[in-house]
């Protein structure tokens, strides 16, 4: 489709460099009287295309960088610089267009409106970006279709099983060609066998695209699949694998030392 992605500054990227950097970064949440520090200080960078895992214990700060990561939050201190943005240099209508055109965003819940069809699911960033009529349509059809779901455009996600809603979710993540894609945990609801095709999924569309991708994941087998391995530990990188050529069971037993040690 000629029209998209709308060349008016959606996808693509700032400019050269990592596709990630951060420095010092810091977060935490108010808790009664208490300050949980979910991230204490994260150094960083991620190079631009191919996977990174993001592996940790429960707790240890990885949906919280992930947020950050995609503008959804930000950080109490420290620097977050994605595909080129200083993301605290942005004002909220420009971090909400961040949010909305450079990266996306695909959830362990799904996150899909459930009183919406797959197609509006898939569609709504970009009527909330002033885009509608035919050209949106057929966008939206065009990501269903590669995303094997062209059967089922008017579906709401209750009419869908759970692999179908995640594929929803990555198509809408795809909806405007973002340069980063993350994901938190994108299989931790679906069986193995539904959760290794998704994955699947995830590589093709992202290698098609050349995009950068990080992605949460407790599966030692998920992380071998991924280039590189960053763990978390109490809101600290502990420390980052090569995972290129490392077995499952050997990455299993690094990362855990790392994430213990
Ligand atoms: N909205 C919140 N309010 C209070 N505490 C939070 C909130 N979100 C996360 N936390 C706390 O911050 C820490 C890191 O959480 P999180 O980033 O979700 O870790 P992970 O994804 O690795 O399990 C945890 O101690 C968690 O309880
Ligand atoms: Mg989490």
């Amino acid at each position: 489709m000629p029209n998209w992605p709308p060349t008016d500054g959606a996808g693509g990227s700032a400019s050269d460099g990592p596709a990630i950097s951060l420095r010092g970064v810091r977060k935490s949440y108010p808790l009664g009287n208490r300050n949980i520090e979910a991230l204490r200080g994260i150094d960083l960078a991620v190079e631009r295309g191919g996977f990174t895992a993001i592996m940790g214990p429960w707790g240890s700060g990885k949906t919280t960088l992930l947020h950050l990561l995609g503008g959804l939050d930000r950080p109490d201190a420290g620097e977050v610089v994605v595909c080129g943005r200083a993301l605290a240099g942005l004002s909220e209508r420009e971090l909400t267009l961040f949010r909305r055109r450079e990266v996306g965003v695909v959830f362990q819940q799904f996150n899909l409106l459930p009183a919406l069809s797959a197609m509006d699911n898939v569609c709504l960033g970009g009527l909330l970006d002033g885009r509608d009529g035919p050209a949106l349509r057929a966008r939206g059809m065009e990501l269903l279709a590669e995303l094997g779901l062209s059967d089922r455009a008017t579906h709401r996600p209750d009419a869908l099983s759970g692999g179908e809603q995640q594929r929803v979710a990555i198509a809408r993540a795809l909806l405007f060609e973002p340069p980063l894609l993350l994901a938190d945990e994108p299989t931790g609801n679906l069986d193995s066998a539904t959760g290794e095709l998704l994955w699947r999924t995830l590589r093709e569309v992202a290698s098609r695209r050349g995009m950068t991708v990080v992605v949460v994941t407790h599966e030692p087998a998920s992380a071998v699949q991924c280039g590189r391995v960053i763990v978390l530990r109490d809101g600290l990188v502990a420390g980052t694998l090569n995972s290129d050529g490392m077995e499952r069971g050997d990455l299993a037993l690094r990362a855990a030392v790392l994430a213990r040690a």
